[in-house]
């Protein structure tokens, strides 16, 4: 053996070194070398400018736009830009960055990649709704692949924002009311995007956002201030950020909204020590759009006062604003803030270009032959088609659906031939003239044997003025201008020739998003009436309902046969949507937030608290927690979805129903398909602390597994239990679990599920 390993030190020794080197430990003092090296050349202004991230154009979302930037880019007052795609063109201004600027920077690139870049996904509450983990990972990866493709590395997702209030129109952007999904589908996210490997050609660097709380805004209305106790915070708001922070996410953004009298952007305890000092975050924290600037009107000082409060909290980079381009360095000179706390920002902007391989190859994501083959390819496209009818929740269905593929169908509605509408709030980098609408999606996936008739029947809303209001990026909205009789009456006459009705309505896709809050969630007067009118012909009717939110469609749930709720499916829907309505999917989507009955009802969730006067059974009671003109409940719980199939639950089992210290439980039920249809359906696994120091939830998401079933096909599922399931924190913020009696529960949804009891002691 021993000549044998002499005759190969001259290979192994160089190979052992070079793998010593790529150790992390080592790659992490190459890093912080490098860096110390380069920030010993900079000035101060330098230091400054790579603070600096500005806009390019392709989408604003604040009045502020950037200027002069080429010329900055040559000052070295640049660190980003965002919203600007296309290796030429992003050759073009990196160029400018290192050949043009002293210190040859590189420039990082940004873009808000929010649910898929050219091939686009359901928005992100649809994606949540097919509890799917795996897939939410893949429409990240794609993301990831085409973005890069296209110039760039830095994505401003995922948002994971907890809302409960479906007025605030960003809940299309997020993964809905809970924790527990939302932290899920937030780590699945990140690793989508960022991968293994940063410096990657294909992989994105992810900024989670909007930290935080950004979706509990007052009255649903945007960038209203929030205000919540902590030991909310962090059980019910926090978990989704700290999960995409534990999955490694290289970036943060501070959100707009106002937290305990400060706002976000220049809160220092959430910034430095919630998220650096407790979750251990060590990438940088970017702010959202001019959130630095807004703080004057927030009522904070003047702009050197809110750069120099953002920075000190714990901010790095400023978007948009350049509230820190321009007075940082007076304020340093004042001795308002430190030369350390401009070093600690710099040092973080560059580590993340470091560790997206900028400093070796500025141009490794100018690649024209990728943009070419990798964009909106047909395995993309594919993908997100099956992705797509996988998000989709079926909220009744009386023998309706699937529909046959014969005889005639009605295809009717606002947004039955509205492909510009399909791909829904904030698809920055879709081409809408490339998404497949309902209508031709229908007629492509229904085949020769099926003759499809179509009808506008009506506008939207008659309200135009709320029409107009909502025609923003690039999506405008064109009226139909024919008098409503008439667009109803062409409706009716094709009804009744047809032997099905399939109505398409719902939202525009720009009622929801930023800036889109709504009080009123009912359908709007033009869609009833058109109801009305079709179930008047006498024949079956299928609601097809696109929306960014949860919507109050009591009427349409006691009137119609059937509804399918299809979100903003994406680029693919229409094929989407008819790949379900035919059965050749069968959804199994299933609510990621609550369907209130009015809006008087919200906040409404799932995991609420009890009263000290809890209502017992549904009826009023004077005296107790209710209400005189509305149930308590919910017209649809979360966790609510139905499939063509029927999936019957054994009672719960459980291993054990004592416990002690590190015992695992097991829970598990037996599922079976007792339908004709093969469905998949997520088994849900709630938790209840029956007794303890804090008040508890009634009900908490801690499980969820998504299982395929053939017709007659009976599955275990089987969660595992730990005291980690039982842990919270209580009013002193620590986190623990308390021993006594628990409540399982596993079902199909929050509201039908079964019981069983068990005793955990220390
Ligand atoms: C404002 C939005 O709040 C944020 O989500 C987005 O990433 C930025 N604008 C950049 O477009």
């Amino acid at each position: 053996m021993r000549p044998a390993i002499t005759a190969l030190r001259p290979v192994l020794f160089p190979a052992m070194v070079l793998l010593l080197l790529q150790h992390p430990v080592f790659a992490q003092q190459k890093m912080n070398q490098f860096i110390t090296g380069l920030m010993a050349k900079m000035t101060v202004q330098e230091k400054i400018g790579q603070l600096n991230l500005v806009v390019g154009g392709e989408a604003t979302t604040g009045s502020v736009v950037s200027t002069g930037v080429e010329e900055k880019i040559k000052q070295g007052k640049v660190g980003g830009i965002f919203s600007v795609s296309s290796p030429q063109r992003i050759r073009r201004i990196q160029e400018l960055a290192v050949q043009q600027s002293r210190l040859k920077i590189p420039i990082i690139f940004g873009m808000d990649v929010i649910h898929g870049y050219r091939t686009i996904f359901p928005i992100p509450l649809g994606l949540a709704a097919s509890w799917d983990m795996q897939r939410i990972e893949e429409s990240a990866r794609i993301a990831a692949q085409e973005a890069t493709a296209d110039g760039l590395n830095w994505t401003f997702s995922p948002m994971v924002d907890i809302s409960r209030d479906p007025r605030w129109g960003r809940i299309s952007e997020g993964s809905g009311e809970d924790p527990f999904l939302g932290s899920a589908i937030a780590a699945a996210m990140v690793r989508g995007y960022q991968g293994k490997d940063l410096s990657a050609d294909n992989t994105l660097l992810a900024c989670v956002k909007h930290f935080a709380l950004y979706g509990a805004a007052e009255a649903g209305r945007d960038y209203h201030s929030v205000d919540m106790s902590r030991i909310r915070m962090f059980n019910e708001y926090f978990p989704p950020y700290k999960a995409a922070i534990d999955a490694g996410v290289g970036t943060v953004m501070s959100s707009f909204n106002d937290v305990e009298g400060i706002p976000a952007s220049g809160n220092k305890w959430l910034l430095t020590d919630v998220l650096r000092k407790q979750w251990g975050f060590k990438g940088m924290v970017v702010s959202d759009y001019t959130s630095v600037n807004e703080m004057i009107d927030h009522g904070l000082g003047d702009l050197k006062a809110v750069s120099a409060l953002s920075l000190k909290a714990g901010l790095d980079m400023d978007m948009v604003g350049e509230g820190f381009l321009t007075t940082l360095e007076a304020s340093l000179k004042e001795g308002k803030i430190t030369l350390a706390e401009i070093d600690r920002a710099c040092r973080l902007v560059l580590e993340a270009k470091y560790k997206l391989g900028l400093f070796e190859d500025p141009f490794r994501y100018c690649n024209e032959a990728r943009a070419q083959q990798e964009i909106f390819s047909a395995k993309h496209r594919g993908i997100a088609r099956a992705t797509a009818a996988r998000s989709f929740v079926l909220l009744k269905n009386q023998g309706v659906l699937p529909l046959a593929r014969k005889g005639k169908i009605a295809l009717v509605g606002p947004l039955a031939d509205a492909k510009e509408n399909m791909v829904g709030t904030w698809s920055v980098s879709a081409d809408v003239s490339k998404a497949t609408s309902l209508l031709a999606g229908l007629k492509e996936v229904a085949g020769t044997g099926v003759e499809i008739g179509y009808a506008k029947g009506a506008n939207v809303t008659e309200d135009s003025a709320l029409e107009a209001r909502t025609s923003v990026f690039g999506k405008p909205w064109q009226r139909d201008a024919r008098h409503p009789d008439t667009l109803l009456a062409e409706a009716v006459k094709l009804a009744q020739s047809a032997d099905v009705i399939v109505a398409a309505l719902g939202e525009l896709a720009e009622f929801t998003g930023e800036s889109s809050s709504r009080t009123d969630l009912n359908l709007p007067n033009s869609q009833k009436k058109l109801i009305d009118a079709l179930l008047a012909t006498g024949k079956p009717v299928v609601m097809v309902l696109f929306t960014g939110r949860p919507l109050t469609i009591v009427e349409e749930d006691k009137k119609l046969p059937a509804i399918l709720n299809v979100w903003f499916g994406g680029s693919e829907a229409g094929y989407a949507i008819s790949d379900v309505l035919f059965g050749d999917v069968n959804p199994s989507g299933k609510l990621p937030a609550t369907f209130p009955r009015n809006v008087g009802q919200i906040p409404i969730y799932h995991s609420y608290k009890s009263t000290g006067r809890p209502l017992v059974g549904d009826e009023f009671q004077k005296f107790r927690s209710n209400y005189l003109d509305v149930s308590n409940t919910p017209l649809y719980p979360f966790g609510y979805g139905l499939s063509y199939t029927r999936f019957d639950y054994s009672p719960v089992k459980l291993s054990k129903t004592r416990l002690k210290g590190a015992e695992k439980l097991v829970a598990s039920v037996r599922v079976t398909n007792s339908g004709k249809y093969a469905g998949e359906e997520v088994v849900q696994l709630y938790l209840r602390d029956l007794v303890a120091t804090n008040t508890r939830p009634l009900k908490e998401l801690k499980g969820f597994q998504k299982l395929l079933l053939q017709p007659g096909e009976t599955k275990e599922v089987r969660f595992e239990i730990t005291t980690e399931l039982l842990k919270f924190y209580d009013n002193k913020l620590r986190y623990d679990w308390e021993p006594g009696e628990f409540t399982v529960f596993i079902g199909t949804n929050s509201r039908d599920a079964a019981a069983a009891n068990f005793t955990w002691l220390r």
